[in-house]
């Protein structure tokens, strides 16, 4: 790929604005000599100001998403492009949440750019497990584990009944949700069927795969090994 393209691609501007920064002698090797537009390099032997490039398309992130954040691409509010570095935004391909988490939900959110691999970890087919930390408005009845792990407990507009869900009880009004679907407001709307309200919302995992040290609001950037732990104890996809 001819170099205005590939730098482009990675949102460091419009093809036009990124052959003025090659004029700008701003695109060099790693010694720090200007490259020209139509050198050929591989990426990682190319650097924009002194850095070195973004990695190019295939990029998986893990994102620690604040209350108060939507994972719409437009929206009038906070989005959770803000949290990444702002050239993110405008990367061809483009980088998407990995199903969503709502606005008033915290926690674990993966981003990719990779459709297959995106529709590998969202498909019902999947089943991986994704745990959610919920704190209630109500003290727990004390059926809820049951009603959860029976398989048959139908939503308001569902069609089918819910897979089985693990509820570990964490106090009165406070438990660990284990779910292998993504359905809408999937968490909420099963508390809010055996008479209760969600207060507060975080997902700490995804797979195997957890939030670590990863402080809220920030981000890192995923590795095969990370992806493989995305992958643990799901089914077929
Ligand atoms: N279930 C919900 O109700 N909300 C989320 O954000 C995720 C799962």
């Amino acid at each position: 790929m001819r170099l205005v393209r590939l730098i482009a691609n990675l949102g460091y501007g419009s093809r036009k604005e990124v052959a003025m920064m090659f004029r700008e002698g701003r695109i060099t090797d790693p010694a720090g000599d200007v490259l020209y537009a139509d050198d050929k390099r591989e990426h990682a032997d190319i650097r924009v100001d002194g850095e070195p490039l973004d990695p190019g398309a295939g990029l998986r992130l893990l994102l620690n998403k604040p209350v108060g954040v939507t994972c719409s691409t437009k929206d009038v509010g906070r989005i959770v492009h803000d949290m990444l570095p702002e050239r993110f935004r405008l990367r061809n391909p483009t980088l998407s949440t990995v199903g969503r988490l709502d606005r008033d939900t915290s926690g674990l959110l993966l981003l990719t750019d990779d459709g297959a691999l995106l529709h590998r970890i969202i498909a019902p087919k999947s089943r991986i497990a994704k745990v959610y930390e919920a704190v209630l408005a109500e003290d727990l009845r004390g059926d809820e584990s049951a009603v959860f792990a029976s398989g048959s407990l139908m939503l308001e507009s569902e069609k089918t009944p819910l897979l089985p869900a693990g509820l570990e009880v964490l106090g009165p009004r406070h438990a660990r949700l284990t779910l292998h679907e993504g359905r809408y407001h999937q968490v909420r709307r099963m508390f809010a069927a055996v008479g209760n309200h969600v207060v507060s919302l975080r997902r700490l995992s995804v797979g195997g795969l957890g939030l670590g040290e990863l402080a809220e609001g920030d981000w890192r950037i995923l590795d095969d090994r990370d992806l493989e732990a995305v992958f643990t104890g799901a089914e077929t996809a």
